[in-house]
């Protein structure tokens, strides 16, 4: 296939699955919008459609809770066949919730990072007149920089446990890698008391197999149950709840998000302080909570059990994203493990780069969602950070992978990296989006 006859069929998926104010993830199985799915959204069609993709991001901050938070599922639609449905949150009328139905919960603030790449045109192939027009948007008072500014100030305080300024999710869901044995011994620690009844649909349009365990979901529902318990308040939910890490993905996009709202705010006049001080407290902590200097990898923490988690998945390269690793933790990551046959690199056991998690760990499962296929978003987030230390060469590789599988087997969620056959949702919007991205550099 071409890259031009790529290109149309990466847009014709957005042009599908677009509603006119946001874009669904895919047309049948996740029929709502979802965060950090918008934001990536927003990038593809800003290669095609500036102004689109200025509505895709207002939407996705329309739905800004008071206290900041930006939801992960926005309803803006009503319900459908997706669970869990907009009631079953028990969002509406709290003091502290947006107007819009939503989940109690986050996920990756990667959206001020793609307002910033939006922005600076010239990287992504917007013409220089349409940025103009995004730049004079973001001047307006009711611009995105105060909206963003919020939510990143609420990630630093309301989740913030050990004065470190680093967010603690307090539910898989929050961190995007649903099911990823990251959290098997976190979840598995749970007692389930009082399950409210419920019934899974995300099997009806996914093959079973493909999908998280009954007894994932069954903690899934649990956490959501406690979180509506305790009315969604920041405070409760970091003294209550049984789920509570410091994840390095989220850390690592926040912070990579925090370096570019301050870029933003200094295009915009705005004081940074604020920014600089979540930028230096990141940087001071970071590598202490999270690197493991025998192993060479970024590990996540359970703050709960007040220990690592000793678990090598795909985002350990997260980082790099973020500038937040030495020289040499960066030649680590890659020739230990980047490199590694063993772990991520092609071998007679797989293909294609990158799975999400290495395949000699334990809850390695190449066709199961987060244990182990190849995700485009998270090719691009690692492919940004190995060019950010100079392996550019790798970085290649993850973008030719990604569009070798996407030609190969179409626009799907997620892929199996022994073969590059496709897995879970068809038409994937951020799989066309950042297609659409990839083919411009
Ligand atoms: N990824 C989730 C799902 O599978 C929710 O965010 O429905």
């Amino acid at each position: 296939m071409t890259a031009t006859d790529l290109y149309a069929r990466a847009q014709a998926v957005l042009r599908l699955n677009d509603t006119g104010e946001f874009t669904k993830p895919s047309p049948r199985q996740y029929p709502h919008q979802w965060n950090w799915d918008s934001a990536f959204i927003a990038l593809g069609l800003a290669h095609f459609d500036l102004p689109r993709a200025l509505v895709e991001i207002r939407s996705l901050l329309r739905a800004q809770w008071r206290d900041g938070m930006v939801p992960h599922i926005i309803y803006p639609n009503g319900a459908s066949d997706y669970f869990p449905p907009p009631d079953f949150w028990q969002t509406e009328n709290l003091p502290h919730a947006g107007n819009v139905p939503s989940s109690g919960l986050t996920q990756p603030p990667i959206l001020s990072t793609i307002v910033r790449m939006i922005y600076k045109n010239s990287e992504f192939g917007v013409r220089n007149s349409e940025s103009r027009i995004l730049i004079s948007e973001l001047r307006t008072p009711n611009s995105e920089f105060p909206q963003l500014l919020a939510w990143h100030r609420w990630l630093h305080t309301a989740r913030d446990v050990d004065g470190t300024g680093l967010p603690c999710l307090i539910h898989p869901w929050e961190s995007g890698m649903d099911n990823s044995p990251l959290w098997a011994d976190a979840l598995d620690r749970i007692t389930l008391r009082d399950l409210p009844p419920f019934k899974r649909r995300d099997t009806i349009h996914v093959a079973t197999d493909e999908r998280p365990l009954a007894t994932d979901y069954e903690r899934f529902v649990h956490l959501i149950d406690l979180g509506r318990r305790l009315r969604w308040e920041p405070r409760a939910l970091l003294d209550q709840m049984p789920f509570l890490v410091q994840d390095v993905l989220f850390c690592a996009i926040l912070h990579r998000a925090d370096e570019d709202l301050r870029a933003l705010a200094i295009e915009l006049g705005e004081d940074t302080r604020e920014i600089d001080d979540w930028l230096a407290r990141t940087r001071a902590v970071f590598n202490a909570r999270f690197w493991d200097d025998a192993r060479g990898l970024y590990l996540d923490y359970d703050v709960r059990a007040q220990s690592p988690i000793r678990v090598n998945a795909n985002a350990t390269f997260a980082p790099l994203f973020a500038g937040l690793a030495s020289k040499e933790q960066a030649a680590r990551l890659v020739a230990e493990h980047f490199d590694n046959p063993r772990e991520y690199a092609p071998a007679a056991d797989s293909k294609y780069r990158l799975p999400s998690v290495a395949k000699n760990e334990r809850g390695y499962s190449p066709r199961r969602y987060w244990c182990g296929p190849v995700w485009i978003q998270m090719n691009w987030i690692i492919a940004h950070g190995l060019r950010r230390y100079g392996y550019h060469a790798q970085a290649d590789a993850l973008v030719r992978d990604s569009l070798a599988l996407v030609a190969q087997s179409g626009f799907r969620e997620y892929f199996d990296p022994r073969d590059g056959s496709g897995c879970g949702a068809t038409d994937f919007s951020w799989s066309a989006a950042l297609t659409l991205d990839m083919l411009s550099y």
